[in-house]
């Protein structure tokens, strides 16, 4: 499996981690005030990430470009800020939001990356061969 793959498995298994705790912790309390944290956890940090990994693992040739570890870094990046932010923002803390707001669109910008990925060419080399 390519490293990227690897990366996003291992960074995706993290966040299933903290989301099912933070579901556990909800569900044993009885207090929801964290429902959102732990959908977007879930769902931006295991699914979408593991759907990430899984995309490279398909796809070596874009596996092995610069502008898939640029896409791993900032969407990962964004959400290491996004998550807590949202997280104690849910616990009473409205002073956060504007870190969620910026933190969200970085997070944003490493999804526009990934679109670039899925629509750039395979590989210049590999088609620099076949033309030659
Ligand atoms: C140990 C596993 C899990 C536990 C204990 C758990 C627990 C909970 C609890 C207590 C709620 C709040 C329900 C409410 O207030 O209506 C909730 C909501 C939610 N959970 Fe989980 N959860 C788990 C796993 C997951 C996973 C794996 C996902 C997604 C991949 C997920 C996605 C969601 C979503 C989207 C909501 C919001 C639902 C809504 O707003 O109606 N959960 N979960």
């Amino acid at each position: 499996m390519p490293q990227i793959s690897q990366l996003f498995f291992k960074t995706a298994v993290i966040w299933l981690i903290i989301g099912l705790g933070i579901g556990l912790q909800m569900g044993m309390s009885g207090n929801h005030n964290t429902i959102a944290t732990h959908a977007h956890v879930n769902l931006l940090g295991w699914v979408t990430s593991a759907i990430f990994g899984g995309y490279y693992a398909l796809n070596p040739a874009k596996a092995q470009k610069r502008l898939a570890m640029v896409h791993y870094a900032i969407y990962t990046f964004g959400l290491i800020i996004m998550l807590p932010a949202l997280y104690f923002m849910e616990l009473g803390n409205p002073q956060l939001e504007p870190l969620l707001g910026i933190a969200s669109l970085i997070t944003f910008a490493g999804v526009l990356v990934f679109a670039v990925v899925i629509f750039s060419r395979e590989s210049v080399g590999v088609h620099e061969a076949r033309r030659a």
